[in-house]
């Protein structure tokens, strides 16, 4: 996730880009860049934040220019991958925010016919596609360009000898704005909101042709005409999108986020997986290590990783991992950080590499010093998280270990090819779950009045309840501890109390009669029990005192489901508590000491 911006009127572009890049820092901010056109195009660029840009910038002078605050996810944060990006003669630029999948292949065959490329980006291709098919008309160039391109995009194109911006969008939000001879195009409203608060939305497929006085909207070639919207919020609420705080807004995200993650790796629209991916190294076992949520993302994978791969695999906090020097031969070692900074993390690597282990990371920021660790590294491509409790960033580690798994060459295809299916409707059953979180909204008001919570699950949901109780912990300081239903009975039975409730999950597998039973031994002690089981279950609803349906999935996904139920569930709690859910006491987004 980046942002972009540009600018076209009668005031120098300069300052007014490196406001708007201000506003979007929260979309991304590893490095950030501006290019100006004058009678050629002015590119400063650089690894920093826009206020160090804004210090560091020679004055570029011009009234048209485009911008970008960047969140990597193809190629290192440096000067070379910040955007924008132009093509041989300096004389196209392109800001862009998506991810484009066949950039490869394009590439190559652009290097073929001569073009030179400087970074390791895929956006780069764009502005060499547009060169080779420009002639004479930008907004034809720009089409035939896109024609070729596979994935995801919202971009701003200028052309130094053309008096004008042109935007396109696919699957990337991308809005215009509009002022008083001069106009704006943005990926998200807070970029422009203090110039103006009149937009347009740019719809899928749209590409937008935009001069100082101008805006021309075309679809296939047709121009049509979009609404115009006037905006009442502030700066603060737009960057939350509207959204009361950043958790609900990020939890909001989560299938957008399944969407980028699996692009490019799992063809939803084909039952098959990225076979350069496809492994078998002669894995006899796995080490994962993790804190926090991500511990919880990388228990989910134990129980993936058992069932489909029949090979063992043992999750460790890194904060507790100790290695004497035992051999790890056979075995996969993998980090999941989503900050890939977190200090336990990197201790932990350090010594597997120590003692010769290779050391593969999944984490969500590019450049991190994990990903510097580490020997091979996945990106998670949730975009920056800026809520303290982790929910889109789990979400983006179970798609990585969904996918990583289902490459392994282990796999029985039929089973592939069924999962396949499912998780091309993870994005639209994540959505259901939104869309019915009104109904979490009651079960919380209940829950808010309580000191103490257990969460309970049995199998791959277990590592789903200990992540229920630690969201609800630590945005609504509630006493919440997630529990294996079948441990209840040896010790914690004792504090089961009317005020004690229980949330059980009830997932349709194999542990389903097992957390029935467990479940009338809670009631027995007369805890109140919410479930959260799957529609259509007819018996759940007579054993406990409220249910939280989510929808039905292949019993492997249901983890997907659960999550953001209980992530709801939390936050609704929180907020009727009257916390401060973004940035709960104590806590920080980023745990850099041991
Ligand atoms: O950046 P990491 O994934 O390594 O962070 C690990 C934990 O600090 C983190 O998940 C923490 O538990 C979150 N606040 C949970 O919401």
């Amino acid at each position: 996730m980046c942002g972009i911006i540009g600018y076209i009127g009668e005031r120098q572009a300069h300052p007014i880009l490196l406001g708007c890049l201000k506003r979007l820092e929260y979309r991304g901010y590893d490095s950030c860049g501006i290019a100006i056109a004058g009678n050629s195009i002015n590119v400063y660029k650089n690894t920093v934040r826009a206020e160090e840009l804004r210090k560091a910038a020679p004055q570029l002078d011009g009234t048209l220019g485009i911008g970008h605050t960047r969140w990597a996810t193809h190629g290192q944060p440096s000067q070379a991958n910040a955007h924008p990006h132009c093509d041989c003669d300096g004389k196209i630029a392109v800001v862009h925010n998506g991810i484009i999948t066949n950039f490869q292949g394009l590439k190559q065959k652009l290097i073929h016919e001569g073009h030179k490329f400087i970074s390791e980006t895929d956006t780069e291709i764009i502005p060499h596609l547009i060169e080779k098919y420009y002639r004479g008309d930008l907004e034809r160039a720009v089409e035939a360009a896109l024609d070729d391109i596979e994935g995801s995009y919202a971009i701003i194109v200028l052309m130094a000898s053309e008096d004008k911006l042109v935007a396109a969008r696919k699957d990337s939000p991308l809005i215009i704005g509009l002022g008083d001879r001069e106009n704006f195009i943005a990926s998200d409203v807070p970029a422009i909101l203090d110039y103006t608060n009149r937009v347009i939305y740019l719809e899928e497929g749209d590409m937008g042709v935009v001069t100082k006085d101008n805006i021309k909207i075309r679809r296939d070639g047709i121009e049509i005409n979009r609404e115009e919207h006037k905006i009442s919020w502030s700066v603060d609420e737009a960057q939350r999108g509207g959204y009361e705080h950043f958790m609900l807004k990020e939890i909001h995200e989560q299938p957008r986020v399944i969407r980028d993650t699996l692009v490019g790796r799992v063809s939803v629209a084909e039952p098959t997986v990225d076979l350069a991916a496809m492994r078998d190294k002669g894995i006899e076992s796995m080490l994962i290590l993790a804190c926090g949520t991500s511990y919880h993302a990388a228990l989910t994978g134990k129980y993936i990783i058992e069932e489909l791969l029949r090979i063992p695999v043992r999750v460790e906090l890194a904060s507790e991992f100790i290695c004497y020097g035992q051999t790890l031969t056979g075995t996969e070692a993998i980090v999941i950080t989503q900050s890939g900074e977190t200090a336990d993390i990197l201790r932990a690597m350090r010594r597997l590499k120590e003692v010769g282990c290779q050391v593969l990371a999944i984490t969500n920021v590019v450049g991190s010093t994990a990903s510097r660790i580490a020997d091979q590294t996945i990106y998670t491509r949730a975009g920056p998280e800026i809520s303290v409790a982790a929910t889109k960033s789990f979400m983006a580690q179970l798609m990585v270990l969904y996918w990583l798994i289902m490459s392994y060459s282990k796999v029985d295809s039929r089973r592939l090819a069924s999962m396949l299916l499912a998780l091309r409707q993870m994005p639209s059953k994540v959505q259901q779950v939104l869309n019915n979180g009104y109904k979490i909204l009651e079960h919380a008001n209940n829950l808010s009045g309580y000191d103490n919570v257990f969460f309970i699950a049995r199998g791959i949901n277990f590592p789903i309840a200990l992540e229920g109780a630690l969201k609800l912990k630590e945005i609504s300081y509630i006493h919440a501890e997630g529990y294996a239903a079948g441990e209840l009975k040896h010790g914690p039975f004792a504090l089961l109390r009317s005020d004690t409730p229980v949330i059980a999950i009830v997932a349709q597998d194999n542990t389903y009669e097992a957390m029935l039973t467990n479940i009338r031994e809670i009631k027995a002690r007369s805890s109140p029990v919410i479930a959260l089981a799957e529609e259509g279950d007819e018996v759940i609803g007579g054993l406990v005192d409220s249910v939280i349906t989510v929808p039905q999935v292949d019993a492997i996904f249901s983890p997907v489901v659960n999550t953001v139920a209980l992530q709801l569930l939390a936050y609704y709690t929180a907020k009727q508590r009257g916390c401060p859910i973004d940035f709960p006491r104590n806590l920080a987004k980023s745990v850099t000491v041991e």
